[in-house]
């Protein structure tokens, strides 16, 4: 007998900051990811503008990077109407939920979170409540929206077991309330490294420019960097231990054009880096291409983009709030008279 019954879609969620234009280690590592995942899974998607102020911001600029940032995940794929894709200041059950699992969550399992201690040495003036609770607002974000799944790259690994401890302990203290989430972290690009100190991950607040790709550099500007990049003086392109720097731009390379590690070192076998350099800054010339372009045309329709995240907000409540309800009921709140 054939089953017509609809099959219930599995959940994913992920959200990105908007501190600044995006980079190639954000679009290797999770962007990419959350375009291919609509095909298959409900998908909730959001920019993460109340972590954002978790690191001081000029309101001005702040403003414009959420639009920008709105237009550029359109500009990848991201679907409006197949996806649900808002800003987290937009759904007030974000901050709610984070207050309670504050209060599930213990002074030491927060002190060890690597990204903590790695930005409050970097904003030693800084140091803030939010920098350190800031793990369970993520949490909030995961388990509001029941995700089965969450893509994301290898910096938030920890953040994400931190969701799912967080989600077994309420669970058990009260009765099942949240799925407990995975995350999605892809073989490749899971981890794209500095292009100017391979040890460091790519990141968009470094000072040094020449150390990431935006997705917004021009031709010029990426293939110079590239260029620039660090390597080692063995003059190989192989895959191997001490080859970070070219560990890296294989990774790079292979996550665009599918290629194997091995089949990139037979492609440039008796090559120089110089030829590598070259490859690898032409084929994300081009993969930025034709992003670039959708996101410029974006960009001059801002009557578009504020539809969309309008839209977009009361569907993510609709789901959120759900799931705060239930949370305030199990906890104990005396729900408000009607
Ligand atoms: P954020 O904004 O720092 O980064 C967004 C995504 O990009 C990935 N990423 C990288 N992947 C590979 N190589 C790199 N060099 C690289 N740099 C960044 C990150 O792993 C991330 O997946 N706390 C999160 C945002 C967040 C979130 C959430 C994510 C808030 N709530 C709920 C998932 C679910 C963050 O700051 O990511």
């Amino acid at each position: 007998m054939e089953n017509n019954t609809p099959v219930q879609k599995k959940r994913v969620l992920s959200m990105i900051q908007p501190t600044g234009v995006f980079t190639l280690g954000n679009y290797l590592g999770a962007l990419k990811n959350f375009v291919a995942l609509q095909e298959d899974y409900d998908c909730v998607y959001a920019l993460a503008d109340l972590h954002a102020i978790t690191v001081r911001q000029d309101p001005a600029a702040f403003r414009k990077n959420t639009l920008s940032a709105y237009a550029m995940m359109l500009a990848l794929g991201i679907d409006p109407e197949k996806s649900v894709f808002f800003i987290q200041s937009h759904v007030s059950a974000h901050a709610q939920l984070a207050w309670v699992l504050n209060c599930y969550t213990q002074f030491g399992e927060l002190s060890r979170m690597t990204q903590f201690k790695d930005k409050s040495a970097k904003h030693a003036d800084n140091i803030n409540a939010g920098l350190f609770t800031y793990p369970c607002l993520m949490a909030a974000d995961i388990l509001l929206y029941n995700a089965d799944y969450v893509p994301i790259g290898a910096d938030q690994k920890q953040h994400l077991e931190l969701a799912r401890d967080i989600a077994d302990r309420f669970n058990g203290i009260y009765s099942p309330t949240f799925t407990v989430p995975e995350g999605l972290i892809p073989k490749t690009g899971a981890r794209i490294m500095s292009l100017q100190d391979p040890t460091k991950k790519m990141s968009k607040s470094d000072e040094n420019t020449a150390s990431f790709i935006t997705m917004l550099d021009t031709p010029n500007e990426i293939m110079k960097k590239f260029k620039r990049a660090v390597t080692d003086s063995e003059a190989c392109v192989r895959y191997g231990e001490g080859k970070a720097g070219i560990n890296n731009l294989m990774g790079i390379y292979s996550c665009i054009t599918g290629k194997t590690y091995e089949e990139i070192e037979k492609e440039f076998e008796g090559r120089g880096y110089g030829d590598f350099k070259t490859a690898v800054g032409e084929v994300v010339v081009n993969e930025l291409a034709p992003i670039q372009a959708r996101y410029n045309e974006l960009m001059k329709d801002k009557a578009y983009l504020e539809k969309c995240y309008t839209e977009a907000a009361p569907r993510a409540e609709a789901i959120a709030r759900r799931t705060l309800s239930k949370v305030m009921r199990k906890v104990g709140y005396l729900p408000l008279g009607r």
